[in-house]
This record gives structure tokens, sequence and C-alpha cells, in this order.
């Protein structure tokens, strides 16, 4: 349900997002980043064969805590490819209120990009299960709990921008948890084939995350 997916993307803290990694590499890779602790894994849906490694990262963790989801998903029909490949949750950069309708018929959290009060209310009153509040990094923490203020008890997810050293900073400002991409998803070793680092990296966005 889409409860549960929320408390496993709570309980992780972080949602890894996967940006352009090749379809070669990105079960090692989900895998990696999993093993450093990370249970929510967002593969993008912008490049090419995304919905096949949302289907590929599925199985792979299939019998893990771990969901995996959809992100940059721009329009309904990718949503609803994303969905029917496995997508446990589909995460946008912006408010599209057919998204999140494709989201709340198919019983799968629907996690809409916002920044101003407005978009927020828009989105939660579309039906958004959760807030990703993005480009993070340009408002910075603050933004958060000065929206929560009147906005009350939403689930806030800040994405872009957001690191290790910054990291503590968001969750002490009222998030639920944070998306990371190239803070936690260490590309230069996924380069190397290193897939040894790759849980380093992640593993140390994750005690970050954690302290
Ligand atoms: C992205 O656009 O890939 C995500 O928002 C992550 O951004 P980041 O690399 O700044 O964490």
């Amino acid at each position: 349900s889409t409860s549960l997916v929320r408390d496993r993307i709570v309980e992780s803290g972080v949602i890894a997002v996967l940006r352009g990694v090749d379809e070669d590499d990105v079960v090692p890779v989900a895998r990696a980043i999993h093993d450093a602790g990370v249970d929510a894994l967002e593969v993008t849906a912008d490049g090419t064969r995304a919905i096949e490694k949302i289907a590929a990262i599925d199985r792979e963790l299939e019998g893990t805590e771990a969901v995996v989801g959809a992100g940059t998903v721009l329009d309904a029909t990718t949503a609803r490819a994303a969905i029917d490949a496995g997508a446990q949750f589909v995460v946008s950069p912006h408010t599209s209120c057919e998204v999140i309708e494709t989201c709340n018929r198919q019983r799968v959290l629907a996690a809409p990009g916002v920044l101003t009060p407005t978009e927020a209310v828009t989105a939660m009153e579309a039906g958004a299960d959760v807030l990703k509040l993005f480009p993070a990094g340009t408002v910075g923490p603050n933004h958060i709990s000065a929206i929560r203020g009147p906005l009350g008890d939403i689930d806030v997810i800040p994405t872009g921008g957001v690191d290790a050293d910054n990291v503590g900073e968001y969750l002490e400002a009222g998030a639920v948890a944070v998306g990371a991409g190239s803070a936690l998803v260490d590309y230069d070793a996924i380069d190397d084939g290193d897939m040894d680092r790759v849980r380093e990296t992640a593993a140390a966005f994750v005690e970050a995350v954690t302290d």
C-alpha cells in the first residue's frame, strides 16, 4: 500500500536517485547501494530503457525491504508504464495533476515536485502522498520549517543539492527523508566498475543521515 511504501522511504531516510546509469550497471549498482543501507531507490525515467531498469532492480531486490520507484516522470503515460514495470512510487520534478491521478488510481505513491506553498497545497489537494521539495538547494533547509509552519504536518522530501554535509540540517528542519543523486551515487566508481566503492560512498551518506 502507499502508506507502507511511505514508511519504507521514511525508514530509509534517503531515496537514492539513479540518473543515467547504464542498463548493464544498474543491477549491481542498485545492489551495492541497497547493501549500504538504502531502502528506497529511484530510477529516472528520462534516459533510455528506464522501464526495463526499474523492472530489473525490482527483480533483484525482491524479498528485501527495498522499494523501487520511477523519477523524472513528466506525464501520465510514463507514470503508467513505470507502474506497469513495478514502480512502487512515482517522483516528478513538478506538480502534474494527471500524474498524481494516475498514481492514485493504481494505488502507487505519488511524490510530485513542489517549491512554493501554492504548489504544495495544489499537489496535496490533487492527491499527492508526499512532496518532493525541488530544487531544495536553491532554497535551503529553512524553507522546510517555514512552509511547514502554516501548512502543518506535510511529508517533505528535499532533493537537488542535498549532500552528506547538509543532510542533517534538512532532517532537522522537518524533512521526513531526502533524495540524493550525485552525493550518494558514485558515478566515477561506476565508470571504474568498482562496486565496493559505490557501496562505500553510499554508506558514508547513510551514516550522515543516521547521525
Ligand atoms: C536529480 O535531478 O538527479 C536529483 O534531483 C538529484 O539531484 P542531486 O544530484 O543534486 O542530488
